[in-house]
């Protein structure tokens, strides 16, 4: 049976910090599924359709990692789609108490669902989308934090007055 672990998020936009998760996620299961939370109560930065985009130009070289989005409660797509591994990175212990919540809130609905968390590489540990959508919307130079193939297109997209 395929081993398929999830990896949600808002992606917005994917860092490198992501990335090598889903690589590193990559050789630990036979297919990854990165899944991006489309909330329309809350408009991201990048709209969920560019956001995939920007994942799947990313992860071009990784074979086993497709792409989706969900609405609603992170179990309910989960059982939509048939996973029970949920895979989260910890860049800290900032982070690991409210995905150690989410966690413990998730397995409450849905025991069936597990959540891993991979710790974050300590190169990565202070990268965050917010800080890259920050840096980018006040003209810094984002391409220390975002995967290369992406780098102009996030730059692009982040600048006050984008040519798109
Ligand atoms: O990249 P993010 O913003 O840290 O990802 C958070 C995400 C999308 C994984 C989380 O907010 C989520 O799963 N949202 C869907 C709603 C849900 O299921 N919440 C958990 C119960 S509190």
């Amino acid at each position: 049976m395929e081993k398929i672990c999830v990896f949600p998020g808002s992606f917005d936009p994917v860092t490198i910090g992501h990335l090598d998760l889903i690589e590193r996620a990559a050789g630990l299961f036979d297919r990854v599924v990165v899944a991006v939370l489309h909330n329309p109560a809350k408009n991201g930065r990048f709209t969920v359709e560019k956001r995939l985009e920007l994942l799947e130009k990313a992860c071009a070289h990784v074979p086993n990692v497709s792409f989706d989005h969900f609405e609603g409660l992170l179990v309910d797509y989960m059982r939509s789609v048939g996973a029970c591994i949920v895979l989260r990175g910890l860049r800290g212990v900032r982070d690991f108490e409210s995905e150690c919540q989410m966690a413990q809130l998730n397995r409450q609905m849905a025991p069936g669902v597990e959540t891993l968390f991979l710790p974050t590489d300590p190169a990565h540990a202070h990268i965050s989308s917010s800080a890259v959508r920050e840096i980018g919307l006040f003209g810094g130079d984002v391409t220390p934090y975002v995967p290369a193939t992406i780098s102009a297109d996030v730059a692009r997209l982040l600048s006050p007055q984008p040519d798109r």
